[in-house]
């Protein structure tokens, strides 16, 4: 590996997937998020596969990366909590408030991580932000409300476009489509999670303010930063 001053921002991503092993408590269930930086933190679980009892996990992918490496994957039904859920972001405040969604996999990243006590965000320094809004939001919809549901961002000064994959419509590991919302400002993000949610066909929006970060370990040119 390069020097800390050097490191790639994949190298970033595998040393913050490697510091996230210290919040994973021998014996338990882990929750595990979804993305490139949680490929990292599934490949460093391996390494203490044989301690925990297994993972929850936030997406089809997730899961068969779990499997692939031998890691047990229960249903999120048959676990009452969890102590730590492990996932990256799109982008992350001062707060711990985080953009999310950028695989799609919102709503059950949001599902696993109401079930944990703390939730560990792993990102390299590119995901800080001083404001949310930087990266299009993502939204999931029931498909028959997208265009509402745009005009509703239109209203907010947003862009909401259909996130698309070969010439149609991504269709999300829960059968619905995702809306990306540019051109947002995302100063109050308690208040706009608690708003879109309430709006008709919104299935999850990429806000994670009411679950959001207890901490933050940022891959940086220096290392691994811990912030609370
Ligand atoms: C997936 C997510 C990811 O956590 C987010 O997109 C960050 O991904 P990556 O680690 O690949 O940058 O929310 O829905």
């Amino acid at each position: 590996m390069s020097t800390p001053s050097t490191l790639t921002q994949d190298e970033l991503k595998t040393l913050v997937g490697q510091a996230a092993l210290q919040y994973v408590t021998p014996g338990e269930i882990v929750g595990v998020g979804t993305g490139s930086t949680v490929n990292k933190f599934i490949d460093a679980l391996a390494s203490m596969k044989d301690q925990i009892r297994g993972a929850v996990s936030s997406s089809v992918a997730s899961t068969e990366r779990l499997r692939a490496l031998g890691i047990p994957v229960f249903d999120a039904n048959e676990v009452e909590a969890l102590s730590v859920y492990i996932d990256g972001a799109d982008e992350i405040d001062s707060r711990g408030h985080m953009v999310k969604g950028g695989g799609a996999a919102l709503t059950r990243e949001k599902i696993v991580a109401a079930l944990a006590r703390t939730f560990v965000c792993i990102a390299d320094e590119s995901k800080r932000v001083d404001v949310l809004g930087r990266f299009p939001l993502p939204v999931e919809v029931i498909p028959m409300a997208a265009a509402q549901i745009a005009r509703r961002f239109a209203a907010l000064g947003g862009t909401a476009t259909v996130r698309m994959r070969e010439g149609a419509p991504l269709v999300t590991d829960n059968g619905q489509h995702i809306l990306d919302v540019t051109g947002l400002q995302i100063t109050d993000p308690l208040a706009f999670e608690s708003d879109v949610s309430q709006w008709p066909g919104v299935v999850t929006v990429g806000v994670f303010a009411h679950q959001k970060a207890s901490v933050c370990l940022l891959g940086t040119a220096q290392g691994v930063q811990t912030l609370r």
